[in-house]
């Protein structure tokens, strides 16, 4: 018994004595004591202290933090976000007329006893995001026939999904995603009518899918990503009419069945030794309420029949292909066949795809990011870019773009805007990379950025970007970039990472951007500058790597003499050392803060309506 624990057990002791000698001023009923019980049992066993819990002041337990009671019976337990730490036992059980137990995002260890499976009324048991080991119990809906929803998603728990998991005829919601369970999804899934949201991504989940998944015609959310779910992916989207969310990626499906024009994709990460192959179902028109879509990572090919089939989904604003389409065309549809009128967010990146800048695209005036790095598109960046005024994302990194940077990028209006607010894009997406890495990233951690770096673009940096007040990062490294670096780049106030390294830039570092206060990555290496590296401001912290390889660049107060030019660079290495140490860690938090790393892919900050 923790120390707590006996304190509220020193409270019950007088308690007890009172309530049966005088039944009538106390009005205790044997129930509530025994909710009494249940809530200092409870106590008793985990190793810190609830607030609020401890006090002689108020033994009216209906008044402690997180208990909900009707008359004296504890309806509500919720616990949320107390770094509450221990074991879950038995005693709970006392509280008999239960409904909601939510202690998410705590610190608790262990099994879960088989006791909560007797809280009868139990509708809501939300254990999400703690330590919770061993195997889910399979009393959970044998006992349990009246819970809604249960979510015991970011645990430790192993072993199968419960076989009997169809006894919880009422169950609406389901989330036991970023576990440990493996074996195959028990059929008796598919008797769960009312349920909405199904929730299994990151597990070792295997087998084949049944298309009595159709089943689930009530299906709002959906997500079996990160498993080894294999065969193929019934066909099931006809009768999920309600799904607006389908997240699906690295699994090792054959999509559709069509084998001579399978494509063997190899050396991306696991997964790579399966032969995926599969078109997006053309029943997928009928999904009307769908809005995001991800099927990064599939093995999907023909692009062409995806956008077509994809674009009947009017209300899709999130779709998120990347890894897929291995070497095909870009598709440029004459007409007005592809319309995404509703479109936020596009990635269609890590694809190899050929041809030029996606046409289709300039219809979409809901766009606000748009990814597609590394492919292998070709020609120029069409001017018309600039019309769509809510992008505030763009990466075309790593493909084979020519011609100037567009000028109308400059007067994008969303980078404009200084107030811009990113709360509409506020749900996650998993971002695969190369190897067995997987690395998350919510879209709204995707700061506004103009990504044109490894490219062949030529022609000025223009002094227009200094309008895009509300642009974090800036990537225009390994391009062809010639003339001055414009003094007006000072107006990018919000300016965090400016790389325009191996350009052909000339004349000096402009002064100016020492007013750039968040700048906390600076690289013009491999130009052809010349003249003061500024200082004072960020500039003090940014390390001579950023500076050399240029034509003649030099610290006014370096009392070496050193000059920064290509072929002394050997010599730099005291200089860079001391600088280093003052440079490290602004670099890192910069870099630290925008590769926002999560494991999952949905938040608790997301969720349908
Ligand atoms: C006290 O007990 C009586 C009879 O069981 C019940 O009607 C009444 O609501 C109780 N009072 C309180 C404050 O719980
Ligand atoms: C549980 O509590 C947390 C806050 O601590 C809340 O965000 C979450 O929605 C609750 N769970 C349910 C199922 O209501
Ligand atoms: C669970 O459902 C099965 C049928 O799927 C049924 O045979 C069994 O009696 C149910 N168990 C309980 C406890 O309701
Ligand atoms: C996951 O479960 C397997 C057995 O299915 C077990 O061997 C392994 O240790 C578990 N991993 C963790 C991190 O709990
Ligand atoms: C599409 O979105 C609109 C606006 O949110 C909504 O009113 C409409 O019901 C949606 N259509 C479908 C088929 O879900
Ligand atoms: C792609 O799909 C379209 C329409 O379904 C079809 O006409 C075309 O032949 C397909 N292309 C390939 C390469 O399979
Ligand atoms: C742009 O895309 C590349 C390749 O996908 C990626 O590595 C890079 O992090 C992206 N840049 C930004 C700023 O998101
Ligand atoms: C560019 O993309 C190719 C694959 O298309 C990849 O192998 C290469 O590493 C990428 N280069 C950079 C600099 O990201
Ligand atoms: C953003 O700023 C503009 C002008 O500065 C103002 O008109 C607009 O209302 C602001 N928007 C928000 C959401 O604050």
């Amino acid at each position: 018994m923790g120390f707590h624990g006996f304190f509220l057990f020193a409270i019950l002791i007088p308690y007890i004595s009172f309530g049966t000698s005088s039944h009538e001023s106390q009005n205790l009923t044997s129930s509530s004591l025994n909710d009494l019980e249940g809530l200092i049992g409870f106590s008793s066993c985990l190793e810190s202290a609830i607030p609020d819990w401890n006090s002689y002041a108020s033994p009216d337990y209906c008044t402690w933090s997180g208990v909900t009671c009707v008359g004296t019976s504890v309806v509500r337990l919720e616990l949320g976000s107390t770094r509450l730490m221990g074991k879950i036992c038995e005693s709970l059980v006392g509280l008999d007329q239960l409904r909601v137990l939510n202690l998410s995002d705590n610190l608790f260890t262990g099994s879960l006893p088989n006791t909560l499976f007797h809280l009868q009324n139990l509708e809501v048991m939300d254990l999400s995001n703690n330590h919770f080991e061993g195997p889910i119990n399979t009393a959970i809906c044998s006992s349990l026939p009246q819970l809604r929803v249960i979510k015991l998603s970011g645990n430790l728990f192993s072993g199968k999904i419960p076989g009997n998991l169809g006894n919880c005829s009422s169950l609406q919601h389901l989330s036991i995603n970023e576990n440990n369970l493996s074996g195959s999804l028990p059929g008796s899934i598919f008797q769960l009518q009312y349920l909405r949201v199904l929730l299994l991504q990151e597990n070792k989940l295997s087998g084949q899918l049944s298309k009595g998944l159709g089943k689930l015609s009530n299906l709002v959310e959906f997500d079996i990503s990160n498993n080894e779910f294999s065969g193929i992916l019934p066909n099931i989207f006809g009768s999920l009419t309600r799904l607006k969310f389908f997240c699906a990626e690295a699994n090792r499906f054959t999509v559709l069945v069509s084998l001579s024009n399978c494509l063997r994709l190899e050396g991306i990460g696991h997964g790579s030794d399966h032969l995926h192959c599969g078109e997006i179902p053309v029943n997928f028109k009928k999904l009307q309420s769908l809005t995001q879509l991800s099927l990064s990572y599939t093995g999907l090919h023909n692009l062409s029949s995806a956008l077509e089939v994809l674009s009947h989904c009017r209300n899709l604003s999130t779709l998120l292909l990347p890894w897929n389409f291995h070497n095909e065309q870009m598709p440029q549809p004459q007409g007005q066949n592809i319309v995404f009128s509703n479109l936020k967010v596009l990635v269609l990146s890590n694809s190899q795809i050929k041809g030029s800048f996606p046409k289709w695209l300039s219809g979409c005036k809901m766009l606000q990011m748009l990814d597609l790095s590394w492919n292998h598109l070709t020609g120029s960046i069409p001017s018309w870019i600039g019309n769509l005024n809510n992008l505030y994302y763009l990466n075309l990194s790593n493909n084979s773009f020519t011609g100037k940077i567009p000028q109308s990028l400059t007067v994008v209006l969303s980078l404009q805007l200084r107030n811009l607010s990113l709360e509409q894009t506020t749900f996650a997406f998993p971002f695969k990379m190369v190897g067995n890495v997987n690395i998350y990233k919510r879209v709204s951690s995707y700061r506004p950025s103009l990504v044109l770096s490894y490219n062949k673009l030529e022609g000025p940096m223009w002094p227009g970007f200094g309008n895009l007040k509300s642009l974090h990062v800036m990537d225009l490294k390994h391009n062809s970039l010639s003339g001055p670096i414009p003094w007006q780049l000072s107006g990018m106030v919000m300016m965090e990472i400016l790389d325009l390294s191996h350009n052909k830039l000339t004349g000096e570092i402009p002064q100016s951007l020492i007013e750039l206060s968040f700048l906390s990555s600076f690289d013009v290496s491999y130009n052809q500058l010349h003249g003061e590296i500024p200082e004072k401001g960020q500039f003090d912290t940014f390390p001579p790597t950023s500076f050399q390889g240029n034509m003649d660049l030099y610290y006014s107060h370096d009392t070496s003499g050193f000059i920064l030019s290509p072929p002394d660079e050997t010599c730099a290495q005291p200089h860079y050392q001391k600088l280093e140490i003052i440079g490290f860690p602004f670099w890192f938090g910069g870099v630290a803060g925008f590769l926002i790393t999560i494991a999952m892919c949905f938040t608790s900050g997301w969720l349908f309506s």
